[in-house]
């Protein structure tokens, strides 16, 4: 099999281009200073001879893309619209990589894969008009929607709390959103999975199971880097304004896996466990 990775740079797909290369599989890597994935021809190119293709490339600072809502479309709508059609030209696979945030945010059970989308910012509607472009575009797609990303390859927010933690002596951290924290070492391992199963084309959801707050999970970080969880302190999403407006309910369900017969990944905190050495750098 030969794979073809956009994004390879990125926090996911270093782990993804390093895991499928461990793995024995054939596989290249391709970012931005390659090519830029806007451009359809530069694209075709690259995908030419694959067969699955990987679009981790995105735009993904959420708050910039308040302001900058039409550069963002570029990447994260039209640019995978290119790897799309191009995928779709030359016979590939498409696995792209989309979010939560293309959902409300705002609900009190885990959002099934086909629940309304309603996203609340700049970037998940350039993310939503991504999954839309795929579709239309590339037939054979996966969408895999991932949450609360962290990884050794990237700024992430566990390393930001250790770092903040340290160098302050505490952190405030909001209690009223919730998520699934997921390493890219175990979405880059589900991604692998559903192609090697040759699952159905369709949207399936790429979280950890359970649920916590980005509080619960700081206590977690901050225990893990070997200090007192006491030391992280709730506060509100609205004592902590961003520009951009966040999600206080990002719990996705994983049916569609199930109905594959593929295993999601695990819960969240034994995951977090299992990871906490490599992203905060032993
Ligand atoms: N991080 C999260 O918490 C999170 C949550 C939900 C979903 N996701 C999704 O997961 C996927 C992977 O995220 P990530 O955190 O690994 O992203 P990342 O670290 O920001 O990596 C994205 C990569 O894409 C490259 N890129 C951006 N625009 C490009 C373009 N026009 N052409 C070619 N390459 C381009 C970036 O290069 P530059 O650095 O030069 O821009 C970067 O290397 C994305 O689809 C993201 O939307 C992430």
């Amino acid at each position: 099999m030969r794979w073809l990775v956009t994004g390879s740079k990125g926090m996911l797909g270093q782990d993804l281009v390093r895991m499928l290369a461990e793995r024995g599989q054939r596989v290249v890597g391709v970012d931005r200073d390659d090519f830029d994935i806007t451009d359809p021809v530069a694209t075709s190119d690259a995908v030419a001879g694959h067969d699955v293709v990987v679009n981790c490339a995105a735009w993904t600072a959420v708050d910039p893309a308040e302001e900058h809502e039409g550069d963002a479309f570029g990447v994260n709508a039209v640019g995978a619209a290119s790897v799309a059609r191009a995928a779709a030209v030359h016979g590939a696979r498409l696995v792209h990589i989309s979010t939560d945030y293309v959902f409300a945010g705002d609900g009190t059970a885990p959002y099934p894969e086909d629940a309304v989308p309603a996203p609340r910012s700049a970037y998940g509607r350039t993310k939503l008009a991504g999954e839309w472009a795929v579709r239309a575009e590339a037939p054979d797609h996966l969408i895999v929607r991932t949450a609360f990303l962290y990884g050794a390859g990237g700024g992430c927010f566990p390393k930001t709390i250790a770092r903040v933690a340290r160098e302050r002596g505490g952190a405030e951290v909001v209690d009223d959103q919730f998520g699934q924290p997921t390493w890219t070492a175990d979405l880059a391992d589900l991604v692998i999975r559903l192609i090697d199963a040759g699952v159905t084309p369709g949207t399936y959801h790429g979280t950890s199971s359970g649920q916590v707050s980005w509080y619960g999970f700081a206590r977690a970080v901050v225990a893990a880097a070997g200090m007192d969880p006491q030391i992280v302190r709730p506060t509100t999403s609205e004592a902590y304004v961003r520009l951009a407006p966040r999600p206080s309910y990002s719990v996705l369900g994983h049916d569609a896996l199930t109905a594959v017969g593929v295993a999601p990944i695990g819960d969240w905190a034994e995951r977090w466990d299992a990871a906490a050495q490599e992203v905060l750098g032993g």
